[in-house]
């Protein structure tokens, strides 16, 4: 099973990185998979720990693809580095193992301290909605747009019915960055045909 979760790292001199990130865990093992180049993966390497924070503020993931990556951290006890500071609940990791894939290396890593900060208030479809709408965006120059266009046609309807402000906020950031991706592929295509005539 894949949790969408949101790793905080530190650069060898304590500044913050914040990077929604697929992890897999087990126990007390946890994997993280970056792809290369990735500054999750340097700071890993660099420190030897990481946290994976389990947040319900989905504006960190839209944020995060968008460009927005400068949310509030707090440090944490058991290895030097930080969480979100608004987070439901953390895990505080050490590195164990790097499974050395060229692409993907598999960074093997155990949980030190696993800390509850706040309630879980219940499942919510545009909070779903969002990650998917992330994932997208992060993707947006490998996949079709009809495909895209679909997509986002069908989550709009949970964001429509079910969202709050804060799934609003990063739904807009979401589809700014559609609009301007679209809007750039169309204006680099103008060009070529300009110069092609
Ligand atoms: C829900 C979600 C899950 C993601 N999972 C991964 C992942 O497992 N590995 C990865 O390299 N990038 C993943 N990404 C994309 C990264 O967040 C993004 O590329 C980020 O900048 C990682 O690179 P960095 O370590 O240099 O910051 C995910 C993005 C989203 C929205």
């Amino acid at each position: 099973m894949i949790h969408e979760t949101v790793v905080t790292t530190v650069t060898p001199d304590g500044t913050p990185h914040i990077a929604p990130m697929g992890v897999r865990h087990e126990g007390d093992t946890f994997v993280l998979m970056p792809f290369l180049p990735s500054a999750t993966y340097d700071n890993v390497v660099l420190t030897g720990c990481a946290v994976v924070n389990f947040t319900t503020d989905v504006r960190v993931f839209a944020g995060c693809v968008t460009g927005r990556r400068a949310w509030p951290t707090v440090p944490v006890h058991k290895v030097p580095c930080v969480r979100l500071d608004d987070t439901l609940a953390h895990a505080e990791l050490r590195l164990v193992s790097i499974n050395g894939d060229p692409q993907r290396p598999a960074l093997v890593m155990q949980c030190i301290a696993l800390c509850t900060d706040a309630p879980f208030t219940g499942f919510n479809r545009a909070q779903a909605a969002v990650i998917e709408g992330a994932v997208l965006v992060s993707r947006l120059a490998m996949l079709p747009h009809e495909k895209i266009e679909s997509e986002i046609a069908y989550l709009s309807i949970a964001i429509g019915k079910t969202a709050g402000p804060r799934e609003q906020q990063a739904w807009q950031w979401l589809m700014e960055a559609v609009n301007v991706f679209y809007a750039r592929s169309a204006a680099a295509a103008r060009v070529s045909t300009e110069e092609a005539l």
